[in-house]
């Protein structure tokens, strides 16, 4: 357990942000974290990465930071192995480590930012691969009954980038357990342009390492590395429309993508499309503005402070709301 005072909390964030915290603990297993809760009686933020945060002032309160490691094989069988990984192990290490093991299914998972224990929160996603897909349960610590808790996958009701805990702050993620192909590795290679990348690498047969290279080229090529540009991924979600509103828009913007969703009634629209047709690609705003490569992504350039940012982003709503008609959702936490 490592407690600081008065943390700057700028290498904390991906959007870089300079801002504090009253303290700051680090906790690496389950009874430093309740020693941590039971520190102080200041408010708590529970921290893995600090990939899908905005701080938009300092927190007058104690940053608690989840660095629980460990990957550990629970159960092989023929077919596949079931993989518990600890809350504070960063995610894309955690996909290159099962994928050097020949584990199947988290390849197309590849290179996003932040830790094991976020993904959960957010049922990270990319190029048709949800987290939820290979998820066998979450345990949790129950801050308000002081008790670890494991939630099976239906009860971690996932959806687009939604989950249970997203909805409980008193849960702090432990570990989860993932299923992950040992042999016959179902590929999901139909997804954007992997395919198109896999032809580019002159790939007849990919192996789940060449899916994985595939996904890292893919997201280099379109998103800022948060080492050199603050940035949080995507800072909206793409938004989710009924059929009827959509066939309207689609009569207005025939060439607007859109893609089905699990219900009939529903497709969901690239939110990136939406604000590249606004006209924020690639426009600057003082030390903020839309990435030049993938609209969907808001970025700090050096200096920015988070209310800039979300100004920015209130900016972008505001005028996709007027041309659209649609309210888009920020994905990323602002606090
Ligand atoms: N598009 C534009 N202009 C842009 C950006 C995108 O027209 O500036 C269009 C693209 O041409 C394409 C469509 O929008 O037709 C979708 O774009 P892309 O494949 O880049 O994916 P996305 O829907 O913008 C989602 C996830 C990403 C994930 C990618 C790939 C969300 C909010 N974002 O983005 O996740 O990597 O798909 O699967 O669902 C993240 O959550 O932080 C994240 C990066």
């Amino acid at each position: 357990m490592i407690i600081t005072e008065n943390h700057d909390l700028s290498l904390e964030n991906s959007f870089g942000i300079r801002v504090k915290c009253l303290r700051m603990i680090t906790f690496d297993d389950l009874d430093s974290l309740r020693t941590a809760i039971a520190y102080d009686a200041n408010p708590k933020l529970i921290l893995g990465g600090g990939s899908n945060i905005l701080f938009t002032k300092d927190f007058e309160g104690t940053v608690l930071k989840n660095e629980i490691k460990g990957i550990s094989l629970v159960e092989t069988n023929e077919n596949h192995v079931i993989v518990e990984v600890g809350a504070g192990e960063i995610w894309h290490s955690f996909v290159k480590y099962c994928i050097q093991q020949n584990w199947g299914g988290i390849e197309n998972l590849s290179l996003i930012p932040g830790t094991c224990g976020a993904a959960p929160i957010q049922n990270i996603g990319a190029y048709g691969v949800e987290l939820k897909d290979i998820l066998v349960s979450v345990t949790c610590y129950d801050i308000e009954a002081s008790e670890v808790k494991t939630f099976d996958r239906q009860a971690c009701q996932f959806g687009y980038r939604d989950s249970y805990f997203k909805h409980h702050k008193e849960l702090v993620v432990l570990s989860m357990r993932l299923r992950l192909s040992l042999y016959d590795h179902v590929l999901k290679i139909n997804y954007g342009d992997i395919s198109k990348e896999l032809d580019s690498m002159n790939i007849l047969e990919p192996t789940i390492q060449d899916i994985s290279n595939a996904v890292i080229h893919i997201r280099q090529s379109k998103l800022p590395n948060p080492a050199f540009m603050g940035n949080a991924g995507s800072f909206f979600k793409n938004p989710i429309i009924d059929t009827e509103s959509f066939q309207a828009l689609k009569n207005r913007f025939p060439n607007m993508p859109w893609y089905p969703t699990d219900s009939p009634q529903k497709i969901k629209i690239p939110a990136g499309w939406l604000i590249e047709q606004a006209g924020f690609k690639g426009v600057k705003f003082g030390q903020t503005g839309s990435h030049k490569d993938q609209a969907l992504v808001i970025v700090n350039y050096g200096q920015a402070t988070g209310t800039e940012i979300k100004e920015h982003a209130h900016r972008v709503m505001e005028k996709v709301h007027l041309l659209f008609g649609i309210k888009l959702t920020p994905e990323v936490n602002i606090i």
